[in-house]
């Protein structure tokens, strides 16, 4: 094969899985739209935030994997829920090449995921969403467990704390 076929082939290749990436967005209806980790990282810092001794992570729509990577670096139990699988399988990728085995991508609706062995959670996704998961996470995480969402709330629900354009939740039974 000539390079110039093998050209146009790698292109025709990154154009369709750019349009089945495209759909998928458009399907789910929440665009990935990535968010800083350092930000997150300054809200760890604060000391008026209680956190669990062991953490078991879970990033509730997690895009490219950052903020999974970014805590199973930490050390924590990382794990991400991803519906869209262009995004899910670059995560799996980036997973591999840091080589971090506590660090997992689950690909499928975060609405039919179980939510009971994580005691931290971080949510960017758009208020219409987070109140179809709202009351599914609150009976599923356990009691002391911290929800972070990120500039969006759940509906009613007032934030126990707000740090910046954090706002922070804990589980309360
Ligand atoms: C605004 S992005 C945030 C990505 C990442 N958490 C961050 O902060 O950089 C929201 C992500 O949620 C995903 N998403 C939307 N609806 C979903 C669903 N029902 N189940 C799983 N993931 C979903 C989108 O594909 C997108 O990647």
């Amino acid at each position: 094969m000539n390079l110039a076929i093998l050209s146009v082939l790698v292109c025709e290749i990154l154009l369709i899985l750019f349009a089945g990436y495209l759909v998928i967005s458009w399907i789910s209806q929440t665009p990935f739209y990535p968010s800083s980790t350092s930000k997150l990282d300054k809200v760890l810092k604060d000391p008026s935030l209680n956190l669990p001794e062991h953490i078991n992570f879970v990033d509730i729509g997690s895009g490219d994997g950052r903020f999974v990577i970014w805590a199973a670096k930490k050390g924590f139990n990382a794990e991400g829920i991803e519906y869209n699988p262009f995004l899910s399988l670059y995560s799996r990728f980036k997973i591999f090449v840091w080589r971090l085995k506590n660090a997992v991508i689950h690909n499928k609706d975060f609405k039919k995921h179980d939510f009971s062995k994580y005691n931290f959670a971080y949510l960017y996704i758009f208020s219409e969403h987070m109140d179809g998961i709202k009351e599914k996470l609150f009976s599923e995480m356990s009691e002391g467990s911290v929800i972070i969402t990120n500039s969006f709330k759940f509906g009613d629900l007032h934030p126990d704390a707000k740090i910046d354009k954090y706002n922070i939740y804990y589980v309360k039974k």
